[in-house]
Formats: C-alpha cells, structure tokens, sequence
C-alpha cells in the first residue's frame, strides 16, 4: 500500500530513479497557516547535502506545490507536492539485485516491471515526500502544543545518553547532528569516517520524544500509540526494530507509581499505557540496520541470467541512515500522532465537537475522501478482474455471485443500514460491470474479403478506438505473409498463432479487432471472443464476395475465377453456422450505414 491514515491520509508517489517522488496529503482542514521555511529546514535535515558522510547523491529537493496550500495557508484541497529527481542514473544496478536490498523481492513480486533502479520505491529517497508531509502535521501538532524531536542516540557502537524521561522541554541540540551529550559526537564521527573509509556501514539508533499529547490519545486495541507510530515508521528502509518502553526484567522496577495530577514519579513506560498517552513524554527508539551498500565485492543476483554475479557497488551511498534519517523518523511519527490526535478529537465534548457543524462537515469531508479513494481502488480492482476473466475467457457477468456479494457485504452493517448499504453494492456492482464493458473488444468476424479491416477502420474513427487486424499482426510478427506462413509451416501453425494472439487481445481490451476469416473456427478462439466482447459477423452477400480478388488466400486460391468462386462458396457453407453462432450482431457491411449502427450497438452495451 502506498496509502495510509484514517484522518489525515497519505499518499506516496514515484520512486528513486523516476522521474520525481512526491506526496499527496489528504484531510487537513482548510486555513491552516504554514511555515514554508519550517518546512524547507525539515528538507534541509534529511538533505545528503548537509552531512558528510551521506551520499554524493545531491539533489535540489525543491518542493513543487500542484495543489493544497494557497498562499501560505491550506485551503481544504488535497496537498500534492512533487519533487523532480535530477541526480538519477538508471543504469546504475539495475539488473543485479545488490544484497539485502529490496531488489530481489520487488523484481520478483512485480514479475520483473517494476523500476527497481536505485531501489525504486523501497529506496530512502522516499523519505523526501515523507518528511515534506510531517512537517507540514508539525506544524498543525505545534498549534496543539504537542512537539516531536529526536536526537542520534547510537552510531554503530558509540552510544549517547538517553533522553529524561521525564524532560518538560526538548533538549537544546543541534538540528542536524543532535545529541544528548555533545561530547559523543567526535567519537562518532571518527567512527564514521573509518568505516567509510573500510568501505563498510554502520548500524544506528534514534530516540524520539513527543511532548505535549493529551492523556488517552491512541485508538483502543488496534490502533494503539506502539502499533500506529509503528506502522508509519516501517515505511522508512532500513529500519529493523522500534522499542517503546524501558526495558526492566521486575514488574517492581518497571512500574511507575503516580503522583499529583496523575503524574507518575518515573517514566518507565515511555508514556504509553494499553496503547494510549498517559500525560508523560512519549518516548521511543528505532534501530536501523547498517546500510545495506557497501563499497566491498560482495555476490549480487543478474535478475536476466538469474544467477548469482559478483558486485562491487561503487560510491553513492550514506555511510549511516543518521543523522540525516531523523528528519523522515520525526515525519512519519508526526503524521501518525496528528492522524491518532483527528481521531481523538472524535470524541464527544472534544475540541473538535465543540467547533459545531464545519468540525462535523470536515469530518464528513474527510470520510468521503476515503470512500472516493477507496471507489478508486474498488474500479482499478475491477478492471483486472475484467482482464484476467477476458484473458482465460471466463463469463463477465455472474448474477449469482452479484447477489452473494451484496448479500454478505450488507450482513457487515448493523440491521437499519442494511437496506442503505445493499442499494450502494448494488450501484457499486454496476460502474464495475460498465468500467468491465468498457473494457470489451469489437470482434469483426466473416470471410475473406467481407470488409473486415475496411469496417475496422471506419469503426476505429467512429469510436475512437485503436484497430488490430489479426492477419496483419501475425505477418508482422513472423516477418512474411499468410499464405507463406501456410506454405513452410501449414494451417495448424497459422492456427496456434492465432489462438496466442487473440488470448493476449482478449487481455488487453478495448480494440476493435479484424479477425482472420478462420479465427472463429476454433472453439476456444469463439470462447475468448464471446467473453471479452462484442462480436459482430459481417455477412456480406455471395455475389460481392465473388467480385473479390482472393486468389492469393491459402485456402481459396485456384487456377480461374470459376473455380476461386466455387472455393468460397464451399468455405461459406462450411463456416457460416459457426459465424452465427459467435455473432452477437449479423449485418451486411454494404448495407448503408452499417459502421453506425455497429457503433451504436456497442455503445449501448457498454453504457448499459
Ligand atoms: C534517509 C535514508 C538513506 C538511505 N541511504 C541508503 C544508501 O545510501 N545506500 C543503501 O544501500 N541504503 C540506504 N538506505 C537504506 C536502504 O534503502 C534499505 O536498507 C533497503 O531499501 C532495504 O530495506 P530494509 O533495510 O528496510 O529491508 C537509506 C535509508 C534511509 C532512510
């Protein structure tokens, strides 16, 4: 999934080496102030241009606002930022899965489409559009009075402090190498340029603390603080562990016992209890692995000969994930606390509750939101669906299985929305049917010299559909004609060429298609037609067709014309009761006005 949130909903676009990574932010309200230079420190951070021991990878990061925030305020659209990739080289690994990246898993999992180049979108590039979303939900957590920071607090072995738990007010650190105890940070650079220099990477810790949230914030079991700060941070590669809470083996020494206000005298558990704030700071720690690139020779996997390579990864790659990762682990737990804080505000009496009617409005706007993105995912679902029953021509329409859906979707809601939520499947039912018909072929069927591809053509611009002519496209594709195809490799040959092909049309969809005389013949060729289109049997009269020039068709040719026209009446006795039997449509091509009402019937198929 490349979307996350119940309130504040995001999305994450592109990948390393495309042409751009971006983020879509949806469900923030409208007249929300930002400060865009905030914003751009937050960039600066994450920025490999700001630590030396990052990548030479540099690009400009330079935001590009398409929608959301009007001058310097959002004005209740979804924000969509987009930030072009300058730096890229597509040729750098792309075809050999480097160790422990997520090369290997992606190509596979995407048998092989995938843009996998410089990581693709498992790469920590990513965290650009990431951390541009959380600082934008800093903003709005800071008008609550919450705060978020963090500080390295391990670079491979050398450790800083930890933070007070029970700190009132973040540490003063620097921002872009902050540190408890900034005594440490001379060990830890020395560390860092060794192992670069070896080199190696190195594995490292973050300690984050939020201050500031109301006590109670966190969703009831599933959606506790742990498992949905968790969940956000995930995202970010190269992260292995996330720990909420001291570690102590005695419940005695683990407790923290309370004090005035509801205060606790320690902060042992991190200030979180059964998933909720407990008014004490919110602290917790993300463990990275040391960066996967190493500049040693290691065994990579050629994904074309599939087989293990040696690998020497040259140059661009961070020596560490921190410092400049705390900007992405600060975003993403940003994100997640104002998504859980929108819910919080929920709650009868809340802030929110009492902001009257625009509260309620906002939360309906947001609500449909999701089911429009949701309706989104539900109709892309639907086409592949469509493709893959096209593809094993299987039937489009199953009555039986509609009423089982709505039936078992509707047994979801409480008794009173039943009947509601049964007229929204029944709906939902039918743009996926229209989105599936709108998918159909026009298969144009008939003999020799009927006119097919002349029909097509007119179709074509009639409907505005791409034509495919299935002779033409196995003669391309072999490199010469029918007839020589005949000749050197004979019917059957030809047959199984066209069974391939229309098996891969009946996949794609939405082309009218110029069939072999032949084609319909074969039972699974018909089976393919009939259930991913519209087929239409040109029935063009004997007396036209023997004004045709077929002399040079395989099966019709002879020495005279007597003797070709004899041929095609003998082909249209044979194959005539097939052609019916296909046709969703029988008409004269010479008929006046036949492409019309072709088109026509097609568009009231598909319009339903
Ligand atoms: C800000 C940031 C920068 C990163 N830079 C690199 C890098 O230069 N080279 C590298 O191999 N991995 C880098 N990574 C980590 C890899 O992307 C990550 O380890 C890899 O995609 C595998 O994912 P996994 O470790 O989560 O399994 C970086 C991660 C982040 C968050």
């Amino acid at each position: 999934m490349d979307t996350i949130g119940n309130n504040v909903i995001l999305t994450l676009t592109g990948a390393s080496h495309g042409k751009s990574v971006g983020c879509e932010l949806c469900g923030l309200p409208a007249g929300i102030k930002l400060d865009m230079e905030a914003i751009r420190f937050e960039l600066a951070r994450r920025s490999a241009a700001n630590c030396p021991f990052a990548t030479p990878r540099h690009e400009p990061d330079e935001p590009l606002i398409l929608s959301g925030i009007r001058e310097g305020a959002t004005d209740g659209e979804p924000v969509i930022v987009e930030f072009a990739n300058h730096a890229h080289d597509r040729s750098e690994y792309s075809c050999v899965a480097r160790p422990s990246h997520a090369d290997y898993c992606a190509y596979i999992r995407s048998e092989g489409k995938e843009d996998i180049s410089g990581g693709g979108k498992y790469s920590g590039r990513m965290t650009l559009p990431l951390t541009f979303a959380g600082a934008v939900c800093r903003q709005i957590l800071k008008g609550r009075g919450i705060e978020v920071f963090s500080h390295v607090l391990a670079i491979g072995e050398v450790q800083d402090e930890r933070f007070d738990p029970m700190m009132e007010k973040a540490p003063e650190t620097d921002p872009f190498f902050p540190l408890v105890d900034p005594n440490r940070r001379a060990a830890m650079e020395k560390l860092l340029l060794d192992t670069r220099a070896a080199g190696d990477t190195l594995s490292c810790e973050a300690e984050v603390a939020a201050l500031g949230l109301p006590v109670g914030l966190g969703e009831p079991l599933f959606d506790g603080i742990e498992g949905a700060v968790s969940k956000y941070l995930f995202m970010i590669p190269g992260l292995r562990g996330v720990e909420f809470g001291e570690r102590r083996p005695f419940g005695s020494g683990m407790n923290d016992q309370f004090t005035e206000g509801g205060r606790t005298l320690t902060n042992r558990s991190n200030g979180v209890n059964g998933g909720m704030a407990n008014g004490m700071p919110l602290i917790f720690r993300a463990w990275f692995r040391p960066v996967p690139s190493i500049s040693k020779p290691q065994t990579g996997f050629d994904l074309n000969e599939k087989k293990p390579v040696p690998l020497t990864i040259s140059g661009r790659h961070d020596t560490c994930i921190l410092p400049r990762g705390l900007a992405a682990v600060e975003a993403a737990a940003c994100i997640a606390l104002l998504d859980l804080l929108m819910e919080y505000d929920k709650r009868d009496g809340s802030f929110c509750h009492r902001e009257g009617l625009g509260a309620l409005r906002r939360e309906l706007d947001s609500i449909d939101g999701r089911i429009m993105r949701l309706y989104k995912e539900r109709m892309e679902v639907s086409k592949r669906i469509g493709a893959y029953k096209r593809e094993n021509g299987m039937e489009i329409f199953d009555p039986g299985r509609e009423q089982e859906v709505i039936e078992s979707r509707a047994a979801l809601l409480p008794k009173e929305l039943r009947r509601g939520g049964e007229g929204l499947m029944r709906s939902l039912i039918e743009a996926s049917k229209s989105v599936q018909r709108g998918e159909f072929n026009i298969y144009l069927t008939g003999m020799p010299d009927c006119g097919k591809t002349r029909m097509g053509k007119k179709l074509a611009a009639l409907l505005e559909m791409p034509l495919a002519d299935t002779d033409r496209i196995i003669m391309e594709r072999e490199g010469r004609s029918v007839d020589a195809i005949f000749r050197e490799d004979g019917e059957e040959y030809f047959r199984c060429a066209e069974t391939e092909l229309i098996r891969l049309i009946a996949a794609r969809g939405g082309l009218i298609v110029a069939t072999g005389g032949g084609l319909p013949m074969r039972p699974e060729n018909a089976r393919m037609m009939k259930t991913s289109g519209f087929t239409v049997f040109l029935d063009r009269k004997l007396s036209a067709l023997h004004d045709q020039n077929t002399r040079n068709r395989p099966l019709l040719a002879a020495a005279t014309a007597e003797e070709v026209n004899a041929n095609v009446d003998r082909l249209y006795r044979e194959r005539r009761e097939r052609y019916l039997a296909c046709a969703d449509l029988v008409i004269d091509p010479d008929e006046e006005g036949a492409a019309e009402r072709i088109a026509e019937a097609y568009r009231k198929l598909i319009a339903y």
